[in-house]
C-alpha cells in the first residue's frame, strides 16, 4: 500500500473543529487497512501570524509544496482585522495558492434529497442539483499589479486592483473545464463579463478557440456573469458546468452554495499542472466556507464541506475515487436519517453538533463497507 502524505491546515475558527472530524475520517481509513496516510499539521492564516508574523511561514509553504495534498480548514477572523494587509490571514491561502500554481478550482454544488427543503429555494428548481464550478484561481483581479491604495493629497485618495489574464491562463482552465464536462453531461457555461471588460473580450475569445480545436463534442455557451448569478436562482438545473475566473468564480459559488442548503455543505478542490514525470499535481482541499468566527468553538459547524473536500483528494490526488463516492454515500445516508447541524435544520429537525456528525459520517461509511 502506498503512503500519502496530508498536510493539514485547520487555520482560524471553525477551521480547528472541522478539520477534527477529517482526522477522524484519516483515522478510520489507517485503522481498517484501506489507505495508509501520513499526516503532518501546520499553521496557516490568523494563528499563523499570532506565532510567527506572517500568515504563512516559509517551512509551512515547503511542508505544503512536498505534500501528496494540502487539507485546509479556513482563515481569518475580527481579532486580525488590523493587521497591515501583506500579513492578513486570507493573505496565507493565496500564497498556498500563487506558489503552488493551484489554477483550477473546482467547487461543486450537489443538493442531496434530504436538504431540498433547507435550501432558499423551492424543492422543485434545486431536487437533483449537481452543478460544478471551475474557478480560475492564479489569476485576475487577485493578483493583478498594480494594487494600490495612493494618497492624492487633495482629501481624497485612489484605489487600485487590476484584472489581468494571458492567453494561457483561460487556456488552461477551460481545458479543465471542458475535461470535467466530459465526464458529466457534456455542457459547459463559460460566464465572463465581455461587454465592459477587455479580460472578458479576451476569456471569450480563447474559451471559442479551445473549443473549437479540441471540444466540439462539448456543448458551449457564453454568459455574462450577471446574468448567471440571476440564472442561478432561477433555474438553477439549466447548468452543469460553469467555467469563470477568480472573482465571478468566488461569487457564483457561494451563490450556489445555498442553493444546496448551506454554505456548509460546498467542498472544494484547487490543483495544479499535471507533473510531466509522474502525472500527479500539486493540490489543496479546502471546504468554500469560511472561518465563522461568530459560531467558533461552539461545536455548531457543520463539518460535511470539509469532510466533502477530503472526499475530492481522495478522488484527485489518491486515485481513490470509489472510496470519494462511498463518503459522499456515507454523509447522503446520514442527511436521509434527519440528522443536522444547526446551518442545515428547519422546524422539527434534530440538531447535532459537529463532532457528531463526523461521528454519524463515519459509522455510515462502517455500515456501507461491512
Ligand atoms: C474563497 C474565499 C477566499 C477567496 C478568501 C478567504 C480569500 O472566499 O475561497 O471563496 O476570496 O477566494
Ligand atoms: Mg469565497
Amino acid at each position: 500500500m502506498t503512503s500519502n502524505k496530508l498536510l493539514l491546515l485547520p487555520g482560524d475558527g471553525i477551521g480547528t473543529e472541522v478539520m477534527a472530524e477529517v482526522e477522524r475520517v484519516i483515522d478510520w481509513f489507517n485503522d481498517r487497512g484501506i489507505a495508509s496516510f501520513e499526516t503532518e499539521s501546520g499553521l496557516v492564516g490568523g494563528c499563523a501570524y499570532d506565532a510567527h508574523g506572517e500568515a504563512i511561514s516559509d517551512s509551512d509553504m515547503a511542508l505544503a509544496d512536498a505534500a501528496d495534498a494540502v487539507i485546509f480548514g479556513a482563515v481569518g477572523g475580527p481579532k486580525w482585522d488590523d493587521v497591515e494587509y501583506d500579513k492578513r490571514p486570507e493573505a496565507g491561502l493565496l500564497r498556498l495558492r500563487k506558489d503552488l500554481d493551484l489554477y483550477a478550482n473546482l467547487r461543486p454544488a450537489i443538493c442531496y434529497p434530504a436538504l431540498a427543503d433547507a435550501s432558499a429555494l423551492k424543492r422543485e428548481l434545486v431536487e437533483g442539483l449537481d452543478i460544478l464550478i471551475l474557478r480560475e484561481l492564479t489569476g485576475g483581479v487577485y493578483f493583478g499589479e498594480p494594487k494600490t491604495i495612493t494618497d492624492l493629497g487633495n482629501g481624497q485618495k485612489r484605489a487600485i486592483d487590476t484584472q489581468i489574464y494571458d492567453t494561457y491562463e483561460i487556456d488552461r482552465a477551460a481545458r479543465i473545464a471542458f475535461e470535467l464536462a466530459r465526464t458529466r453531461s457534456g455542457k459547459v457555461h463559460s460566464s465572463e463579463k465581455r461587454n465592459v471588460m477587455k479580460t472578458g473580450v479576451l476569456w471569450n475569445e480563447v474559451v471559442t478557440q479551445v473549443h473549437a480545436q479540441d471540444y466540439s463534442d462539448i456543448e458551449l455557451h457564453h454568459i455574462l456573469a450577471d446574468n448567471c448569478g440571476m440564472q442561478l436562482v432561477r433555474n438553477p438545473k439549466q447548468f452543469d458546468v460553469i467555467l469563470t475566473d477568480n472573482l465571478f468564480g468566488d461569487i457564483l459559488s457561494d451563490v450556489a452554495a445555498m442553493l444546496t442548503g448551506s454554505l456548509g455543505m460546498l467542498p472544494s478542490a484547487s490543483l495544479g499542472a499535471e507533473d510531466e514525470k509522474t502525472g500527479k499535481r500539486k493540490a489543496l482541499y479546502e471546504p468554500v466556507h469560511g472561518s465563522a468566527p461568530d459560531i467558533a468553538g461552539k461545536g455548531y459547524a457543520n463539518p460535511i464541506a470539509m469532510i466533502g473536500s477530503f472526499g475530492m483528494a481522495l478522488r484527485y490526488s489518491m486515485d481513490m475515487g470509489e472510496w470519494a463516492t462511498k463518503i459522499d454515500d456515507a454523509i447522503a445516508a446520514v442527511l436521509a436519517q434527519g440528522l443536522r447541524t444547526r446551518d442545515l435544520a428547519v422546524d422539527g429537525d434534530t440538531v447535532i453538533s459537529t463532532a457528531e456528525m463526523g461521528a454519524a459520517i463515519v459509522r455510515e461509511l462502517d455500515a456501507l463497507t461491512s
